[in-house]
């Protein structure tokens, strides 16, 4: 059975004090819920993971929001996947849409981030998603599709088992635009659909494809509600632990 998850990613906000109260706050919000096996990451910057504890018994794990491409050496100001794993951090979150279009990340380096994260031992959770040019154009399912070609379906079936995704129409991040229920349960239909295609039923149904963008307490209830969405990759909204934990709980259902 594939697994609830519920992300954070705070992209790069909080110091590391501010982040200190927001994970206690998000921690003792999430242990009050006495979730049923639903996971909880948190993607606070790379700063503060060593700071953080993650809390196995109650299912809150610690997630890098990235890791280079790179092994080690001389990569000036880049952290790599190994690093990562030894702050104690179990997850990675690797082609998310800012990286992709602000630092030029492409398929095939991000392909290298996967093999990387896989092989400290990192869960990936890898993010696809069409810009809003490329929906009017109706090419949203081309989109992702090659997205998930290219950057994760060279895996094995072993590997494959251990990523997480995560769909995030690039229009929907950050914007207040969020995907109708409709929208999202296509793609995630059709993510799933290829997953299948690639693999097979079995791993296609086991594998966790989580929402991301603009979800909130106010629209989590009708994305969640979805047969294929399983949880949500959360921006904005995970900066206050109110929001956060009121969106888990509908999760929860
Ligand atoms: P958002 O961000 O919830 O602020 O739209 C989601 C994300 O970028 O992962």
């Amino acid at each position: 059975m594939r697994k609830k998850i519920l992300a954070g990613n705070w992209k790069m906000n909080t110091n590391i004090a501010d982040g200190l109260d927001l994970f206690e706050a998000v921690k003792l919000g999430w242990k009050g819920l006495e979730s049923d096996g639903t996971l909880c990451v948190i993607a606070p910057p790379s700063t503060h993971l060593f700071h953080f504890e993650s809390d196995v018994d109650s299912h809150i794990y610690l997630s890098a929001q990235n890791c280079s491409e790179y092994e080690k050496g001389a990569f000036t100001g880049e952290i790599s996947a190994e690093m990562v794993r030894s702050t104690g951090a179990s997850f990675v979150i690797v082609g998310h849409s800012e990286r992709r279009m602000n630092f030029k990340e492409n398929n095939e380096i991000l392909k290298q981030k996967i093999d990387l994260a896989l092989k400290y031992d990192l869960t990936p959770i890898y993010c696809c998603g069409e810009t809003e040019r490329e929906r009017e154009e109706n090419l949203q399912r081309d989109v992702v599709k090659s997205q998930l070609e290219e950057g994760l379906y060279h895996l094995e079936s072993d590997d494959f088992g251990k990523v997480v995704v995560a769909y995030e129409p690039v229009w929907a991040i950050g914007t207040g635009k969020t995907a109708t229920s409709d929208q999202a349960q296509d793609m995630h239909y059709f993510i799933r659909n290829t997953i299948k295609d690639r693999y097979d039923q079995e791993i296609a149904g086991n594998t966790s494809i989580l929402y991301g963008g603009s979800c909130n307490p106010q629209n989590a209830k009708e994305l969640f509600a979805n047969e294929d969405v399983d949880g949500g990759l959360i921006g904005g909204a995970s900066l206050q632990a109110t929001d956060f934990i009121e969106i888990a709980k509908i999760l929860e259902g």
